[in-house]
């Protein structure tokens, strides 16, 4: 290692060649290696039947792989999942109706065999930290949603667990609220230095709470990586289809130097992207432009960008704080722009607005090579 460099926290958990079958003839994880550090936010993020609960279910020791082994400190493989040291939290909450809630947060303690006044003082805790002292003698069917599902919360870190793993623990409740709970979560994280595993199919979810997410898609991670990195270096379609908002236009690489490529559309006209997977001259892909890095140019106004397309505007949407100019480009004709809403935005000036825009106008839209990216086809 070189002098000077920060040596990483060490991997408190680590996939390693996992596969996982439930039928034997069917892979639902390819693959899998992960490593996750020790206090870092991890989230499996991915459409519905990717995997990422059956993964979850893995590392929690309620399912067993077909291929492969997990690490978690040390080898779990015949760890019982109740011996292992892992909080866990799911969507339907499951807390026990028939208990109080501090019964309820005290239950782990007690499966523990904690001596009572350690046990009492750390349910008092607990509720201090979701702030429901006062809420202590209800029972769970006397709570909304939103405060069971922080007493769930609570009971999976009241015996201070190094590992706490959370599958889609927001998706019952409502947007407002799941926001907050993003925040709550995301702080006592930060707070008590927990290592959490965190499944969603929310991609803004994950990019709220997340060190790092590992997108899935049919049982193979498609990439690890930061928020940011995800959103501005996706390594394939998928991964810039699934995180933010993307046009794609089709089209065929006709050189490739310096990491850039010169590509024929499909619909008429050439731009230049980055080339970020594609095989070489002559190879199909599909370029990625996000909506807010395209500017639209008035019919008439010069430019000296090297990428310029004529557009021919179909609506525009209102949306409060932005709104997005739906254009006809190349063979896209869902061609979304995100642009200010109107005059009234007026520290904003310089750039068209949506409302100088009518249906049917011809315009000409123009970006970066470096905001248009050359991926494998769709
Ligand atoms: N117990 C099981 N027996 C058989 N097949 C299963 C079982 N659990 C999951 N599967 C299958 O494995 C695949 C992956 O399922 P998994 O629950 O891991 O997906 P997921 O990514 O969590 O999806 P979702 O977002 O819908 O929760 C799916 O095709 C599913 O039908
Ligand atoms: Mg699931």
């Amino acid at each position: 290692m070189e002098a000077g460099m920060v040596t990483p926290a060490p991997a408190l958990v680590r996939f390693s060649g996992i596969q996982k079958t439930y039928d034997g003839e069917h892979l639902v994880v390819k693959n899998l290696d992960l490593d996750i550090r020790k206090g870092e936010f991890v989230t499996l993020l991915g459409p519905s039947g990717s995997g990422k609960t059956t993964t979850l279910m893995m590392l929690a020791g309620f399912e067993v792989p077909t291929h492969g082994e997990i690490i978690a400190d040390r080898p779990i493989k015949n760890v019982p999942p109740h011996k292992r040291d892992i909080g866990m939290v799911f969507q339907n909450y499951a807390l026990f109706p028939h208990l109080t809630i501090a019964e309820n947060i005290a239950f782990p303690l007690s499966v523990r065999n904690t001596n009572k006044a350690e046990a009492q003082e750390r349910v008092r805790a607990a509720l201090r930290m979701i702030k429901m002292e006062n809420l202590a003698q209800r029972r769970p069917g006397q709570l909304s949603g939103g405060q069971q599902q922080r007493v769930a919360l609570a009971r999976a870190l009241v015996f201070n667990p190094q590992l706490v793993l959370m599958d889609e623990p927001l998706g019952a409740l409502d947007k407002r609220l799941r926001e907050q709970m993003q925040l709550e979560i995301k702080q006592l994280h930060e707070t008590m230095g927990i290592t959490v595993v965190y499944v969603t199919h929310d991609q803004s979810e994950a990019l709220t709470m997340s060190d790092r997410i590992a997108v899935f898609n049919d049982g193979i991670v498609q990439q690890i990586d930061r928020p940011d990195a995800l959103y501005e270096h996706p390594v394939n379609s998928f991964v810039a289809h699934f995180i933010g908002e993307n046009n794609v236009l089709s089209g065929t690489v006709e050189t490739v130097e310096k990491g850039y490529c010169r590509v024929a559309l499909a619909g008429g006209g050439a731009v230049t992207a980055r080339a970020v997977n594609v095989s070489g001259a002559g190879a199909s892909t599909s370029l990625s432009v996000r909506p807010e890095r395209i500017a639209i140019i008035p019919n008439g106004t010069s430019s000296d960008q090297p990428n310029r397309l004529p557009a021919k505007v179909q609506n525009t949407i209102y949306l409060g704080d932005h709104a997005l100019a739906v254009l006809d480009v190349a063979d896209n004709r869902e061609f979304m722009v995100k642009l200010q809403p109107g005059a009234h935005d007026s520290l904003r000036a310089g750039n068209v607005r949506a409302d100088s825009l009518r249906p049917g106008d011809d315009v000409f839209i123009t970006f970066r090579p470096e905001d248009c990216l050359a991926l494998d086809p769709v």
